[in-house]
């Protein structure tokens, strides 16, 4: 059967739309059967349409509880039958319901060199602190914050660029990066 992933995303969905067309065209042998996004009217939605992702759009306040929104998302990935969660870009700390369903089958991509610079704004709080070497982590997701079991990482080197370039830069390889951790990892678990 073919092998089953499931993207979560906020915003934007550039991470989204990479891994979906290296699935589509072959160089992920997987198929994206489900957007997450909890974000009603994200950009990501209309790119899941536009690439014929389905997806589930879901407002955290229509629901009563984290727990009670999470059971719906195990709900609907089991129904999928998707064996990795990769969230690129997913705003919310995973909780206990989904990590109790899914632990080590979700991975995170996060733009600086865990473990420096977890959490939000991680690139604005590596350019204050002045560094020169920037990068991207591919890491397991658990109940810590941006703490989980690094799968890999790519580094490059930046001096008297703006935080725009860098953030560019950073996209670039994320671009290329999270496509080929996901690949590798599915033909680990076969
Ligand atoms: C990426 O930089 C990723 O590292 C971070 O959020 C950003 C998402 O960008 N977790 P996009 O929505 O995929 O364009």
């Amino acid at each position: 059967m073919q092998r089953r992933i499931a993207i979560f995303a906020s915003g934007e969905g550039s991470n989204f739309e990479a891994i979906v067309r290296a699935c589509q065209q072959g160089r992920i042998d997987a198929e994206c059967v489900l957007l997450v996004c909890d974000k009603p009217g994200a950009k990501v939605v209309e790119r899941a349409e536009r690439l014929g992702v389905e997806s589930f759009v879901f407002s955290a306040r229509d629901f009563e509880s984290k727990a009670a929104y999470e059971a719906e998302i195990v709900r609907r990935l089991d129904e999928a039958q998707v064996e990795l969660v990769c969230l690129a870009g997913y705003m919310r700390i995973v909780g206990e319901v989904l990590l109790g369903s899914y632990e080590g089958r979700i991975i995170n991509i996060h733009p600086s060199l865990l473990p420096s610079f977890r959490g939000a704004r991680a690139l604005e709080q590596a350019f204050e602190a002045g560094v020169k070497v920037f990068g991207v982590t591919i890491h397991y997701v658990d109940s810590s914050l941006d703490g989980g079991a690094i799968i890999d990482q790519r580094a490059f080197h930046s001096e008297g660029e703006s935080i725009e370039r860098v953030e560019e830069r950073i996209h670039e390889i994320e671009h290329l990066l999270y496509p080929e951790v996901v690949g590798k990892l599915l033909n680990c678990k076969q």
